[in-house]
């Protein structure tokens, strides 16, 4: 089973009377189960091709498939129907809630994505946040908060995780147990995974990389 098909990707944004390419014909395939790194120099593209994958930003020409459906055919409704319980997009300014508490965040994550609460302090403790499950996202740090977007994810289940520098905020002890955190759960699950970051120890990990730079062509 595929879960992403892109090929011929053309994306440029316009900057003025400028169109800035940033993809002119990517090709990339993702089978189930499997974890690809997207690496490259930052705006090589890495945080636009996620939000493309995710709906969130519209291409130019080439197509796009995510989980058996075409991008283009969706509607924005259909889009937010995926990142609610397909999709699991972890990007640095996470989509927590500012007046939920990190467990209601993660409760409520579970509930638009039908899927029972289950152990949600156990996610939270797991990712090193034991003890902050009724603290609000700005009581937390940068890096809790990341780490609070990636346990949403866990008790989300979802068939596809899109995560955007999953451990940039945090430091290397703590990236080590994210990353294993991650891993291990991804496999459990046997979802794909997509994530993008600048640290090469955490994109050898994945089974395959991309790198970006020049555009991703190969
Ligand atoms: N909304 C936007 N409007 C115009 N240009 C944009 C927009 N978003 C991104 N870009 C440009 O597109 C290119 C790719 O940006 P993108 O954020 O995808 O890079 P990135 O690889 O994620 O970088 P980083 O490693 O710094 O996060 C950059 O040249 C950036 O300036
Ligand atoms: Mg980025």
């Amino acid at each position: 089973m595929t879960s992403v098909n892109v090929s011929g990707l053309r994306k440029s944004y316009a900057t003025g009377a400028e169109a800035v390419p940033v993809f002119t014909g990517l090709s990339l395939r993702l089978a189930s189960h499997e974890s690809l790194a997207l690496t490259g120099p930052s705006g090589s593209g890495k945080s636009t091709l996620l939000n493309i994958l995710c709906g969130l930003e519209g291409i130019d020409g080439g197509e796009v498939h995510v989980l058996g459906h075409e991008g283009a055919s969706l509607s924005n409704d259909q889009w937010a129907g995926l990142r609610r319980q397909r999709i699991g997009v972890v990007f640095q300014d996470s989509n927590l809630m500012p007046a939920l508490t990190l467990e209601e965040n993660l409760k409520l994550r579970a509930d638009l994505a039908g899927r029972s609460f289950g152990p949600v302090r156990d996610w939270l403790s797991r990712l090193g946040l034991a003890g902050l499950e009724d603290r609000y996202p700005d009581q937390v740090s940068g890096g809790q908060r990341q780490r609070a977007a990636l346990a949403m994810v866990f008790v989300m289940g979802p068939d596809l995780v899109l995560a955007d520098e999953p451990t940039g905020s945090l430091d290397r002890h703590t990236a080590r147990d994210v990353a294993d955190a991650l891993f291990h759960w991804q496999q459990a699950q046997g979802c794909s995974l997509i994530l993008a970051t600048h640290d090469l120890e955490l994109a050898d990990r994945c089974n395959r990389r991309l790198d970006l730079a020049g555009g991703g062509q190969q």
